[in-house]
């Protein structure tokens, strides 16, 4: 596929991820009515965006698409709030309304709450049709829209109801995060650096050197890090795709990650409640001598110089948040589990299916 862009020396990456491939260029968007019929032809399009996104690029797509066949355009409001059973009952009723039948591709066009919403739609509508990822922020490129989770959020916890549902193919068109929010590009290159650390020590220091114009939004740059993130978290879920194992890695920051954003009532966004999640649990890494020392303070370094919190708010109260790293994570003999470095670029515990059980009172002492 040959992919004109702005910048001109950006060029298109294509990773196999399996069963699927995920392309990224620059300008991308403009072939995504094509790439899609390419990936997953169907008798009807049935995209679904979120209001701030559609707004944006939902009436091109919808226009090249109606090119291919009838197109349906399914826009639900903003946020994670919304991705809730309502809103998948309000996006089947409405393809059933537009006249879908099995014949039709899901598109989702948008960030990680349309990907896992509209994934969620596809795995269950007719029983199972595809779904075209198109990501739009840094975090549904990197993370969100590869790997097959889909889901929506209960009253009880987030993406507690949802299946397995692998994309026909990742359309991430690196352009689109010019308009993406400063704030939502720090939270998305937290999960990068993420990558970095559990899998890529030569990566980790592209990313500290490239921070200015990744926080820019540079073409070539975001190319670069998108591409080789989406080819590790491909690499890691290929050898384990229902998480009993080697998965368990992409969790590092995010046992005291999901717990800071969950007392903090959503007001930090994911990748901020991982960025200090990723350092505290280093910090233990350090303490229980399964990490090199210096390797906390490496990742403290570059997650300060991206703009990012490295430290447990002091609004947010230490026992809260080590009751709420038992809501989502299983406990081995009542001790939660933890997904640790060793060093950059490699994590701890391969022997113990890559999750450590960690005292309760190591982890009062990295919060305090
Ligand atoms: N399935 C998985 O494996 C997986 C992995 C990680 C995260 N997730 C899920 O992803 C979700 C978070 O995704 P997110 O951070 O992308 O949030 P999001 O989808 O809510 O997007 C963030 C905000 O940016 C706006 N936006 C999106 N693209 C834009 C663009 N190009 N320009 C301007 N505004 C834009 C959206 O309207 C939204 O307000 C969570 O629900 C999380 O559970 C899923
Ligand atoms: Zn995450």
């Amino acid at each position: 596929m040959s992919v004109s862009t702005e910048a001109g020396r950006a060029s298109a990456r294509q990773i196999d991820a399996g069963s699927y491939r995920v392309t990224v260029a620059a300008g991308l968007r403009h072939q995504f009515a094509r790439a899609i019929t390419e990936a997953a032809a169907a008798h009807h399009y049935a995209i679904v965006s979120d209001a701030a996104v559609a707004s944006l690029y939902g009436e091109p797509l919808t226009r090249s698409l109606a090119e291919c066949g009838p197109v349906s355009l399914h826009v639900v409001p903003s946020g994670e709030e919304h991705k809730t059973r309502d809103t998948w009952a309000r996006v089947t009723d409405g393809m059933l309304d537009a006249g879908c039948g099995r014949d039709t591709t899901v598109v989702a066009l948008g960030g990680g709450v349309v990907g896992d919403l509209a994934g969620f739609v596809a795995a269950t509508f007719m029983r199972g049709v595809p779904v075209v990822q198109c990501p739009t922020t840094l975090l549904a490129m990197i993370d969100a829209s590869v790997g097959g989770k889909t889901g929506v959020d209960t009253p009880a916890g987030k993406n507690l109801v949802g299946a397995f549902h692998p994309p026909a193919a990742v359309l991430a068109d690196v352009e689109t995060i010019a308009t993406l929010p400063l704030a939502q590009r720090r939270s998305g290159l937290v999960e990068a650096i993420k990558h970095g650390v559990l899998a890529d020590a030569a990566y980790f220091a592209r990313i500290e050197s490239a921070l200015p114009a990744l926080l820019d939004a540079e073409l070539a740059a975001t190319l670069e890090i998108v591409a080789r993130s989406v080819e590790i978290k491909a690499d890691v879920v290929r050898a384990d795709e229902r998480e009993h194992g080697r998965r368990k890695t992409l969790n590092l920051g995010h046992t005291l990650g999901h717990a800071l954003e969950h007392v903090s009532g959503y007001a930090l966004l994911h990748g901020e409640a991982v960025a200090i999640g990723m350092v505290l649990e280093a910090r233990m890494a350090e303490r229980l001598e399964v990490a090199e020392a210096g390797t906390a303070a490496r990742i403290e370094g570059v997650l300060r110089r991206a703009g990012l919190p490295v430290a447990r708010p002091r609004e947010l109260p230490i026992d809260a948040v080590v009751d709420a790293t038992r809501l989502d994570k299983k406990a081995r003999a009542g001790r939660v589990e933890y997904a640790l470095p060793a060093r950059i670029g490699a994590m701890a515990g391969e022997d113990s299916g890559w999750a450590l059980p960690v005292d309760d009172q190591l982890v009062h002492e990295v919060l305090a």
